[in-house]
């Protein structure tokens, strides 16, 4: 008997062989050189590649290019060094898996970010931003070790204490792209609400006065990017309307 093989089998075996092939488009600049922006394109193999997008530029600086440029350290989403754009969305590539609909994967640093190269950009501003909330317990009361909470009290940091700083939030809001300079933006905002919200700093007040600045706090204008696009699953647009609620108050 003549048997004629499944051509529909033939045709998955096929899409899955694509389907096993990836292409990563990496933005690249490199201030050392005269030359425009470009990009470079790399192949990579899922079967011979770890599950996440931060695997494959591992594996491209590895065996392809070594001179690309990015920062990493935990692989873990925990440190918030890998933050960079992705298919259009600001995220850690250690979170993202390389296993999408998409045969192309495009990568930009974060947007609107000064680049120091490839996909490395300059967070000094975003950090000096950072030391002007004054991010550490103020309670001259308090001695000097531990301190304890009552499990409500520490139930109001849920959701701001996650905070790894990345800058996802920070780079994906229209206001704090046109005024990053005065803007603190939301990162910075949602830390700053978890120390107005901690029931053991005593300088509520204070802090709400710095914030309560055309400028620092409320040139946002409830755009809301930012929680859309937290990699924790954070909310800093209801952070910044949670203080906005609270300045009405002082
Ligand atoms: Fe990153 Fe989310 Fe924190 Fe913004 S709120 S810095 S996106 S973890
Ligand atoms: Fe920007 Fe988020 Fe406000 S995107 S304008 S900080 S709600
Ligand atoms: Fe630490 Fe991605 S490497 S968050």
């Amino acid at each position: 008997m003549f048997l004629q093989k499944n051509p529909i089998n033939k045709l998955n075996l096929f899409e899955n062989k694509i389907n096993l092939q990836k292409f990563i488009r990496i933005y690249r600049w490199n201030p050392h050189i005269q030359q425009n922006p470009w990009f470079s394109i790399h192949p990579i193999s899922l079967k011979k590649c770890g599950p996440m997008v931060l695997d494959a530029i591992i594996q491209i600086k590895n065996c392809q290019d070594s001179s690309l440029t990015f920062r990493r350290s935990c692989r873990e989403g925990i440190c918030g060094s890998c933050a960079m754009n992705i298919n259009g969305t600001n995220s850690l590539a250690c979170l993202n898996s390389l296993k999408i609909k998409n045969k192309f994967i495009t990568i930009y640093p974060l947007p609107h970010m000064y680049v120091i190269k490839d996909l490395v950009v300059d967070l000094t501003n975003f950090y000096s931003q950072y030391k002007s909330i004054k991010p550490w317990l103020i309670n001259k009361l308090l001695p000097r070790r531990e301190q304890l909470q009552s499990r409500l009290d520490r139930i109001e940091l849920d959701g701001l204490y996650e905070c790894i700083l990345c800058a996802c939030c920070s780079a994906s809001c229209p206001s704090y792209w046109w005024n990053q300079e005065i803007y603190l933006g939301p990162a910075v905002l949602l830390q700053a609400y978890k120390w107005i919200s901690d029931s053991r700093d005593k300088a509520t007040n204070q802090r709400l006065k710095f914030l309560n600045h055309k400028m620092r706090l409320f040139r946002c204008h409830t755009i809301m990017n930012c929680s859309k696009t937290c990699p924790k699953n954070l909310n800093p647009g209801k952070a910044i309307a949670n203080i906005k609620q609270q300045i009405l108050h002082i």
